[in-house]
C-alpha cells in the first residue's frame, strides 16, 4: 500500500511554521470527540502534536476521524496554526494541525494498556508487549542518553588513539567470579563454549600484541542472582592499555565520565575525582561503594566500648571483631515500631540484633533514652556521644561482629535505608558525586570453598610492595584496582594486571589453583607472559548502569530494550525455552530432569 510520507516529525512544528502545510506520520496516541471539534493527538519518536478536525467541513474526513482508535497508525494531512489553548508543557503545545486529510495506514487493536508516559501498568504486563511499551517517550528518552553514550565513546576513545576490537562470544569456561552461561558444541559433541563473563583475557592478549589501546562496546554474560542494577547480560565500555600506571587509567575516565556528563546532561563535572580507599570506605560509609551525596558518617567504637558491661560488644570484640555505629541523624523520634522493623532490615544483612540509643532534650538536658544504656558508664557514654557526634533529636543504632567487614555492612545499608526513609535519597536525586575506590585487599577468604579467591580477578596485580607479602601475610596485600563510584552505584572497576608469567603463577597457586590446572585452564595466558608482555591494565565501566545514573532511574530494565525479568526470563518471546530432542542429540545431551 502506498501512503503519503511526512514531511514533518511529530515532534518540530513551532509558531514559525503557521500556515505551512505538512504530512505527520505515527500513531494516534489519543482521540478527544467534542462534537464541534475532535482533537487527536500523534506520537513519533520525536514527539507529540495535536491535530483538530472540524467536523462540518468534510464529512469524508469526520468519519475517517471518528473511525480512529489508539495505536492507529496514520498520515495525517494539515495546515500548522496556532492554538486557541497552548500547552507550554509540550514542545509543539503552541500550535496544532488543521487537517485536511488523514489517512490509515494501519489499524491496531485495543492494545492491551494504555501508552501513558507514566504507565502504571504492571511490569510482567509491558515486558510482554514490549514493543508497545517502548512506544513511550519517558522510556525513548533513555535510548536516546544510550545512543549519546555510544557516540561519544566512538569520538572520546578515537581522539585518544584507541582501537576498537571485537572479542569473542563463543569462548572457554574459566572459573572467574560468576557462573558461566555455557553453549554445547555440536562438531564437538560433550564439550561446551562459555559465553564471556568479560573480554578480561582478550584485552589483555591484545595488549601482548602491541595493540596499544584498545575499547569496546561489549556484551556480557553472567549467569548471577538478578537485582535492581544487575542483568545476566549486560554491556560494558571495555578498556585495556599498555604502558599505563593507575593514573593514566584514573585520568582518561574521569575526562571520558565528564565530557559524557557535558554532552548528555549539559553538567559540568569537577575533576579530578575524590579518592578513597578501600578501608575507608568501609569503615565510614560501610560500603565499597558508598553513595557521598550525603553524609551520615559511621564511628567505630571498639576501643570506647571494649571494658563496657554489655557482653553482646564485649563477646564480639573477644572474637576479634569490631563494634560500630551509625548516628542516624534527626531520628530520635523514631518509634519502637520502625526500631524493629530497622532491626529485621539489619537482620537481612547478617545483625543478630540491633542495639539503639536516642539522645533526647528533657528540662534543657540531654537525655539518653536506650535499652542497653544500663550496661555502660557515663564516660562510656559520653565517649559514644562524642565519637558519633550525637545531638538532640538523634540516634544511635550500633552493630556489633566477629566479623570485620559484616559489622560495617549492615550499618552501611541502614545508612541508606534511613537516608531513604527521611527523604535524603529524594533530596540529592540530581545530584551526582563520582569518586575512586582504591587500596582493595587483593584476595578475601571465602569460608564457602575454603581457599582464597580474588577479590576483583585473578589477573590483578598486587602492589609492588606487596608483593613479599603474598609469601607471608597474603590477606593483607593489596591489589592495584579501581572502582568508579556514582551515587552509590559501581560504575566501572579494573586494575593494573599481572604482566609477569611467575607472579601470575604465584596468584593461581595462591588461589588454590594447582599447576596442572592453571596450564589447562589458563595455559595460553601464561604462555603469553612468557612472550613480551608490556605493562598494562585497564577497567570496565558498566554502561547499563551509567545510563540509568544520566537518566536518573533505578531499574536496569528500563535502559534495557529487550531485558529479561528477576527470574532471568524474556516474557516476550518465552525465553529461556524447551528445545527438541533432535537439537539436543545434534549436541550430545540427554536431559536429566524429567519435563
Ligand atoms: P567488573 O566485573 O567489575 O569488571 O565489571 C565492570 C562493570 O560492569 C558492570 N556490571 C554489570 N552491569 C549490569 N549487570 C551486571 N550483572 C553487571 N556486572 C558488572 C558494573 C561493573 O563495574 N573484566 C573486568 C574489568 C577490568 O578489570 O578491566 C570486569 O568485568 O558497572
Ligand atoms: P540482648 O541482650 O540480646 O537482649 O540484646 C540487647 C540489645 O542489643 C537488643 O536491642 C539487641 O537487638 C541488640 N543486639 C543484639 N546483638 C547485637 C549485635 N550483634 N549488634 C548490635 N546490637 C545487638
Amino acid at each position: 500500500m502506498s501512503f503519503w510520507q511526512r514531511t514533518a516529525t511529530c515532534g518540530e512544528s513551532r509558531p514559525e511554521h503557521n500556515g505551512k502545510e505538512i504530512i505527520l506520520n505515527g500513531w494516534i496516541a489519543r482521540v478527544r470527540d467534542l462534537g464541534g471539534l475532535i482533537f487527536m493527538d500523534v506520537r513519533d519518536r520525536y514527539g507529540l502534536t495535536q491535530a483538530v478536525v472540524i467536523p462540518e467541513t468534510d464529512e469524508r474526513i469526520t468519519q475517517t476521524a471518528r473511525e480512529l482508535g489508539a495505536e492507529y497508525v496514520v498520515a495525517i494531512k494539515g495546515i500548522v496554526r496556532q492554538r486557541e489553548s497552548p500547552n507550554p508543557n509540550m514542545p509543539t503545545g503552541m500550535v496544532e494541525v488543521l487537517v485536511s486529510d488523514i489517512q490509515i495506514i494501519n489499524r491496531a487493536e485495543l492494545p492491551p494498556f494504555e501508552i501513558l508516559d507514566d504507565s502504571n501498568t504492571g511490569e510482567d504486563l509491558r515486558l510482554t508487549y514490549r514493543y508497545l511499551d517502548l512506544r513511550r517517550q519517558s522510556l525513548q528518552r533513555n535510548f536516546i542518553i544510550r545512543n549519546k553514550l555510544y557516540q561519544i565513546v566512538h569520538e572520546y576513545f578515537a581522539e585518544r588513539d584507541f582501537l576498537e576490537v571485537e572479542t569473542p562470544t563463543l569462548t572457554k569456561s574459566t572459573p572467574e567470579g560468576a557462573r558461566d552461561f555455557l553453549v554445547p558444541s555440536r562438531i564437538n559433541k560433550g564439550k561446551f563454549y562459555a559465553l564471556p563473563q568479560s573480554p578480561q583475557l582478550f584485552k589483555q592478549l591484545l595488549m601482548v600484541s602491541g595493540f596499544d589501546r584498545y575499547v569496546q562496546i561489549v556484551k556480557c554474560f553472567r549467569d548471577e542472582d538478578l537485582r535492581a542494577d544487575r542483568q545476566p547480560e549486560f554491556t560494558q565500555i571495555d578498556v585495556e592499555m599498555s604502558f599505563v600506571t593507575q593514573d593514566d587509567v584514573l585520568n582518561l575516565i574521569e575526562g571520558f565520565i565528564a565530557r559524557l556528563w557535558k554532552e548528555v546532561l549539559n553538567m559540568e563535572v569537577v575533576l579530578p575525582f575524590k579518592r578513597m580507599s578501600f578501608n575507608d570506605a568501609i569503615t565510614r560509609y560501610g560500603s565499597d561503594k558508598p553513595d557521598l551525596r550525603y553524609g551520615m558518617e559511621l564511628a567505630t567504637l571498639t576501643d570506647l566500648v571494649k571494658d563496657s558491661g554489655f557482653s553482646v560488644f564485649t563477646e564480639a570484640i573477644a572474637k576479634n571483631g569490631v563494634v560500630a555505629c551509625l548516628n542516624a541523624e534527626g531520628c530520635g523520634e523514631y518509634s519502637r515500631k520502625t526500631l524493629d522493623e530497622l532491626t529485621e532490615f539489619a537482620k537481612k544483612y547478617g545483625a543478630k540484633g540491633l542495639a539503639w540509643m536516642k539522645f533526647t532534650a528533657e528540662g534543657g538536658e540531654l537525655k539518653v533514652n536506650s535499652p542497653i544504656a544500663k550496661f555502660l558508664s557515663e564516660t562510656e557514654i559520653e565517649a559514644i556521644k562524642q565519637a558519633t557526634k550525637a545531638k538532640e533529636g538523634d540516634l544511635l543504632l550500633f552493630a556489633a561482629d566477629a566479623e570485620y567487614e559484616r559489622c560495617y555492612t549492615i550499618l552501611g545499608a541502614l545508612r541508606t535505608e534511613v537516608a531513604r526513609r527521611q527523604g535524603i535519597l529524594d533530596a540529592v536525586k540530581n545530584e551526582f558525586s563520582f569518586h575512586w575506590v582504591l587500596d582493595f585487599p587483593l584476595l578475601e577468604y571465602s569460608e564457602e570453598e575454603n581457599r582464597y579467591i580474588a577479590r576483583h580477578h585473578p589477573f590483578t596485580s598486587p602492589m609492588h610492595e606487596d608483593i613479599p607479602l603474598l609469601d607471608t601475610a597474603p590477606q593483607n596485600a593489596r591489589a592495584v584496582a579501581h572502582d568508579l563510584v556514582i551515587n552509590g552505584y559501581e560504575a566501572g572497576g579494573g586494575s593494573i594486571r599481572i604482566h609477569q608469567n611467575p607472579v601470575q603463577q604465584r596468584m593461581f597457586e595462591l588461589l588454590g589453583i594447582s599447576h596442572d590446572e592453571a596450564q589447562a585452564k589458563f595455559g595460553f595466558l601464561l604462555d603469553a607472559l612468557k612472550y613480551g608482555a608490556p605493562p598494562h591494565g585497564g577497567i570496565a565501566l558498566g554502561v547499563d548502569r551509567l545510563v540509568m545514573i544520566l537518566a536518573g532511574i533505578s531499574n536496569i530494565r528500563d535502559v534495557i530494550a529487550f531485558p529479561k525479568t528477576a527470574s532471568g526470563l524474556s516474557l516476550m518471546d518465552n525465553c529461556p525455552s524447551e528445545v527438541n530432542l533432535r537439537q539436543l542429540e545434534e549436541v550430545g545431551i540427554t536431559l536429566a530432569v524429567k519435563k
